[in-house]
């Protein structure tokens, strides 16, 4: 594989995305939809999306801030709260344009304030979702503030996954973002209920990218980025060829300004050259070959959609990503900014 300079792709789709919404939107939008046919829009929005009405209003916005002649598919997600009734899990399923319930543990995130105190609360939800096939999207990190950040992806495991999935055994589980190996163990040992999302950004960077010559703000995100090992457990997992790992970029645009700050904001935008980004990490480990399954074909299987037919090419090519990007009246700076990345989406 180590000399392939082109490859073609069937169109990707992107298992976990955050768009925003207004003007944040239409400055984003663009890049997603040029990749990938279909994303899976995360829900924590100020106010969150709580409810199949707003999903569907989410989606009508989206859909309206489109370039002219792209086709893009978002699938939308709810965002549990400790009262999300069995009726809107109904509600959810009947819509036919929602496609999962994202579990964010109350303060573990950015937009989480809503979120789940306890799961306790959830129980006629998470029943009904099981029933119903619904997928349940996991933030997994405790909020414990007693636990080290580079612990709560593997506390969480041990204090709510294994629990949620002995009361639940049938409930679809989506470990989103997963950044540690054990998260990688546990989701391979798990049953086929049970499947993870990984970013392009934990696959290509350890938590030394935090701190190079500085604090660099821009490398911060949630989970947090963990050691070396744990990364070569996820381009373990991710290049596998198994059906249990797909491609969720977590692009999670704030403006220049918030992250710069003195009390930053966590996310990294990835969405400009996402699937670039993963094609530079699989090929670093001469995965090339594995890049499809994971990105264009596992997450559809996953998620009981049709696979894309369309087809998009990459070539080997060096090319600069810009230094920052228009935001809203703001600056965004992507990934990699101002930096070369080795393909290029034709
Ligand atoms: O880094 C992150 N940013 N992690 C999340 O879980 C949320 C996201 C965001 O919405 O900005
Ligand atoms: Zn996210």
């Amino acid at each position: 594989m180590t000399n392939i300079n082109t490859l073609t792709l069937t169109r990707p789709d992107d298992w976990h995305l955050h768009l925003r919404d207004g003007a944040a939107l239409k400055a984003v939008l663009p890049d997603s939809a040029r990749q990938f046919a279909r994303a899976m829009i995360m829900p924590n929005l100020r106010p969150p999306v709580t409810s199949t009405a707003l999903a569907v209003g989410y989606r009508q916005r989206i859909l309206a801030a489109l370039p002219a002649g792209i086709h893009f598919e978002p699938l939308m997600t709810l965002y549990l709260t400790d009262n999300t009734r069995a009726e809107e899990i109904k509600q959810a399923v009947a819509s036919g344009v929602v496609h999962g319930v994202k579990l964010y543990p109350a303060g573990a995130t950015t937009n989480s304030d809503s979120g789940v105190t306890d799961l306790a609360h959830c129980k006629k939800a998470l029943a009904e979702m099981e029933k119903l096939g619904l997928p349940l999207l996991v933030h997994a990190e405790v909020t414990d503030v007693q636990v080290d950040i580079f612990d709560r992806e593997r506390v969480f495991i041990e204090r709510h996954m294994i629990p949620l999935l002995k009361d639940y055994p049938a409930l679809k589980v989506v470990f989103e973002h997963i950044t540690t190996k054990e998260a990688a163990d546990f989701v391979l040992r798990s049953p086929a209920n049970v499947a993870a999302t990984i970013t392009a950004h934990h696959l290509l960077m350890n938590r030394n990218a935090m701190f190079v010559g500085g604090v660099q703000p821009h490398h911060y995100c949630l989970p947090i980025l963990k050691r070396e090992e744990h990364r070569q457990a996820l381009l373990k997992a991710a290049t596998s060829g198994n059906a249990k790992f797909f491609l969720g970029t977590d692009s999670a645009p704030h403006a220049k300004h918030t992250k710069e700050a003195a009390c930053g904001c966590a996310g990294m935008y990835t969405a400009h050259s996402a699937i670039e980004l993963y094609a530079e990490a699989f090929d670093g480990v001469n995965a090339l070959d594995k890049l499809e399954g994971f990105a264009s074909f596992y997450g559809a299987d996953f998620y009981g959609l049709a696979r894309n037919t369309e087809c998009i090419e990459l070539r080997r090519q060096s090319w600069q990503i810009p230094a920052s990007l228009p935001f809203d009246g703001d600056s965004l700076i992507p990934l990699r900014a101002g930096q070369t990345v080795a393909w290029k989406l034709q």
